[in-house]
């Protein structure tokens, strides 16, 4: 199989990532494929992206759209098979596109071989000791074993026949996995070896602040108020555990032995020495900080997130990695404010974030401007609808299929029934469509990439403050000349010195920089 060099490469790189489900539909099912995303490997090079990363292919009941996972070592046939993920990595890596997967071991699928037997065995069995099983509390052990709650709402147990309850942290689909197991070891470094062995140049590492759990699984006592915070999970006992370090190590271990492969972690820890932990030499080489993807459309604060990201991974040596959107999160056109000015703060930040050292990942249909959709009832399946008692809508909004080209929904994405309902108004949006347009969304992403891939300006590990009028930003790439400036406010502002590169929205005919706009200058 080809193999680009094995450097580190992923320091400066573009990382694509791709909602399988939702990329491109090869045979018209109305989901997503791998041969679908072998068809659009074309696209990926004219865009300019380094590596994807792929959300979970394999066996699954969907419960969770493959975050679910019941073998992680073969692909769900709705997916394909393991000759399409040798052919998809095998063209990837011809067109000089790395694969990058994710691995989801903080739990299994209800429908995985050892949940099976672990309901079918006794308590105190072999079998169970993989998950959380424990008596329930009150009078019959009626009540769960503690006051845990499940990311997506409601109760973090599960009763089984029994009477014995086990853990899920997110559905209970998704039975929590025991990490003081040795065969649970045994099993992420046997998945990781296998993949690593089938050529991915990495994998992004699911809820890598979960894992290990307080011993005796101790009741969640902090606030309402505190526990509202959920992205934070600061004090939250089901997260951060300082166990969860070994398994990072060991993941470290393996992947040391394959040169020129990466793990980016989803920590979700909000503290900057915690955070930094997952990032240390011994430990992931990547973790995305969400501060970035969390703040508002607000130079100061988005100065402040920038700053807090670089010093969280400056003390232990590590590489910043930057995410303005994701498969769980709004997207950034709706964050800030939808429509058109949602769309120009959009395009603005994103020329903030492709300006800054490090890695940046890009969410499919970020490059194309694509807002959350706002689905009817019938058509919402993430399981955060139903857990919360449908008062959450929960993530389907940002995982609508991308449309290709076409003016009717299916729009290339798929010639069946796309799985969530595309909006017509997206023939706007096609990707064919903004190709043509040197003006789009798309054009801007693509010019960005460009420039940050060739131009010297990008060179620099750091990033040096400039003065900047009230609501705006301005910085320069360390030791480089690459300056990004950014208006917040509701004032045109004059530019900072320099050659202007690209800018995200029109500049005024006397040159200054209009409202929720950003410009690249050299
Ligand atoms: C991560 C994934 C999310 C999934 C959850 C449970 O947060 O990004 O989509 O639902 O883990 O696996």
């Amino acid at each position: 199989m080809a193999r680009l060099p094995p450097v580190r490469w992923w320091r400066d790189a573009v990382v694509y990532q791709v909602y399988v489900r939702s990329f491109s539909d090869s045979d018209d099912d109305g989901v997503g494929d791998l041969d679908g995303i072998r068809s659009r490997l074309g696209y990926l090079e004219l865009l300019g992206v380094d590596a994807l990363w792929l959300t979970p292919f394999y066996r699954s009941p969907m419960a969770d759209h493959g975050y679910d996972v019941a073998d992680p070592r073969d692909i769900d046939p709705v997916f394909g098979d393991l000759a399409a993920f040798d052919a998809l990595v095998e063209e990837a890596h011809r067109h000089g596109i790395r694969v990058t997967i994710d691995l989801v071991p903080n739990h299994t699928s209800s429908e995985h071989g050892w949940f099976r037997a672990a309901v079918e065995s006794a308590p105190g069995s072999p079998e169970r000791a993989r998950y959380h099983f424990m008596p329930g509390r009150g009078p019959d052990g009626a009540e769960p074993p503690n006051n845990w709650q499940s990311v997506f709402g409601g109760p973090a147990w599960t009763r089984v026949p029994d009477g014995e309850w086990y853990l899920h942290i997110f559905a209970a689909e998704q039975p929590d996995l025991n990490w003081t197991n040795p065969e649970v070891w045994a099993d992420l470094e046997k998945t990781l070896r296998f993949w690593c062995d089938r050529g991915v140049d990495g994998f992004r590492i699911d809820v890598a602040h979960g894992m290990s759990k307080p011993d005796g699984l101790p009741d969640d006592d902090r606030t309402d108020a505190a526990r509202e915070l959920l992205a934070d999970h600061d004090g939250d006992p089901r997260f951060d555990h300082e166990d969860v370090h070994d398994v990072h190590r060991m993941i470290r271990a393996v992947l040391d032995h394959y040169p020129g492969r990466m793990a980016v972690g989803e920590v979700w820890v909000r503290d900057s020495e915690r955070f930094a932990r997952y990032v240390r030499p011994d430990e992931l080489h990547l973790g995305f900080n969400f501060r970035l993807l969390q703040t508002g459309f607000d130079a100061a604060a988005v100065r402040e997130a920038i700053e807090h990201s670089l010093e969280s991974v400056a003390g232990v040596g590590a590489c910043p990695t930057w995410t303005l959107s994701n498969h769980d999160v709004s997207r950034p056109v709706t964050r800030y404010g939808g429509g058109a000015l949602g769309t120009a703060r959009a395009r603005a930040m994103a020329l903030v974030t492709l300006a800054l050292p490090g890695v940046v990942y890009v969410y499919n249909g970020e490059e194309l401007g694509l807002p959350d959709v706002e689905l009817p009832d019938w058509a919402l399946q993430d399981p955060v609808w139903e857990r919360s008692g449908r008062t959450e809508r929960g993530r389907d909004g940002c995982r609508v299929p991308i449309p290709w080209e076409g003016e009717g929904p299916g729009f290339g994405f798929t010639s069946g029934e796309p799985w969530l309902p595309m909006p017509a108004e997206w023939s706007a949006l096609t990707a064919a469509t903004q190709l043509e347009d040197p003006e789009s969304t798309l054009s801007l992403f693509r010019r960005a990439l460009e420039l940050r891939h060739d131009h010297p300006g990008f060179r620099g590990s750091g990033i040096e403050w400039f003065g900047a009028p009230p609501g705006c930003l301005a910085f320069r790439r360390s030791g480089s000349t690459l300056v990004c400036a950014l208006n917040t406010s509701d004032t045109p502002v004059p530019l900072p010195p320099g050659d202007v590169l690209l800018t995200s929205g029109p500049l005024l005919d006397d040159g200054r920089l209009p409202p929720d706009t950003a410009a690249w200058l050299a």
